[in-house]
């Protein structure tokens, strides 16, 4: 594999489980952040979630260890300037990564392959504003990145085929299963999960049946280790509602529509667990 360092960029949630998962498979990973504090928050959420594994005995010491070895911080895109392969991993705001990857050009070698995580921004758009569009692919993980095998593997009409197939062996090198996609709007995974949760919304709007039947049925009827409506609370009420507006706009289905109660949530404050409520309440549980 010609993918020998690692870039990422955006240490949030998604970014700091990629860093963590490419330094574990034994990558030398680089991590840029807008600022000091912002890198240590983000290696200290990786150091941690590699410390209660260990305390739970499900990761070695000596792996924490190594990844801990392998992950660099950094505030400057200068530094990724030898990075085989940068993954992009910001806020889902295309100005934001126009403006990322415009820097990060002017300062990659030739051969360096782009990838952005974007859930719902079109790849085409990215890796047109770049002067490798070839060399620029979708790499979309799933959260938690440590514990989710899937990573769907965007490609445009340009992508060069050896920058695919180099692609998809780095995926699976890392751990992660692999899945091609074109470069349509929710790829395959959201394209399918977000009309059928916005469904239950609809269903819990009409008064078809009670969250706590719906999440069940689902559950028990399909084999589901969660129902819609808690899976909602664990996505976000607002990632949800974002992600099904700009859905909406691409293909003007009236399935893919934010219905009314998942706006009015959203207008409420009520995202989910990470503020507290959602469609069900949290605010006792740590
Ligand atoms: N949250 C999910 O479940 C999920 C799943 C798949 C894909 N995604 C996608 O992953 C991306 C990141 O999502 P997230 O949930 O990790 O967001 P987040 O808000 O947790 O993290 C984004 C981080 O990027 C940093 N950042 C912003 N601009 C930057 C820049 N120019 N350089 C370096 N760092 C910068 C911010 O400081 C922040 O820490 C988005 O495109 C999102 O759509 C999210």
């Amino acid at each position: 594999m010609a993918i020998r360092k690692v870039g990422v960029v955006g240490l949030g949630l998604m970014g700091s489980g990629i860093a963590q998962v490419c330094a574990q498979a034994g990558l030398p990973t680089l991590a840029r952040e807008v600022d000091q504090a912002l890198v240590d928050k983000g290696l200290g959420r990786i150091k941690k979630f590699l410390d209660d594994g260990v305390a739970k005995g499900k990761v070695e010491a000596a792996v924490r260890d190594t990844t801990l070895k392998n992950l660099t911080g950094t505030t400057k895109v200068e530094d990724l300037a030898d990075c085989d392969l940068v993954i992009e991993a910001i806020v889902e705001n295309l100005d934001a990564k126009h403006a990322l990857f415009a820097s990060l050009d002017k300062v990659s070698k030739p051969d360096t392959i782009y990838a952005s995580n974007t859930s719902s921004l079109s790849v085409t758009e990215m890796a047109a504003g770049t002067q490798r569009p070839g060399r620029f692919v979708g790499l979309h993980f799933f959260n938690p990145v440590p514990l989710m095998k899937l990573v769907e593997v965007v490609s445009t009409i340009v992508t060069e085929p050896a920058v695919l197939t180099e692609v998809k062996s780095f995926a699976a090198a890392i751990g992660k299963t692999p899945v091609s996609t074109g470069d349509t709007t929710g790829f395959v995974v959201n394209r399918l999960l977000v009309p059928y949760l916005l469904d239950a919304i609809r269903m819990l709007e009409g008064g078809v049946a009670t969250r706590e039947d719906i999440d069940n049925a689902m559950k028990l009827g399909c084999g589901y280790p969660m129902g819609p409506l808690t899976l909602l609370d664990f996505v976000g009420l607002d990632t949800t509602y974002y992600i099904a507006n700009i859905m909406f706009d691409e293909f003007k289905e009236p399935n893919f529509a934010p219905p009314p109660l998942l706006k009015r949530m959203v207008l409420a404050g009520h995202h989910g667990r990470k503020s507290g409520r959602g469609f069900y309440d949290y605010s006792q549980k740590s």
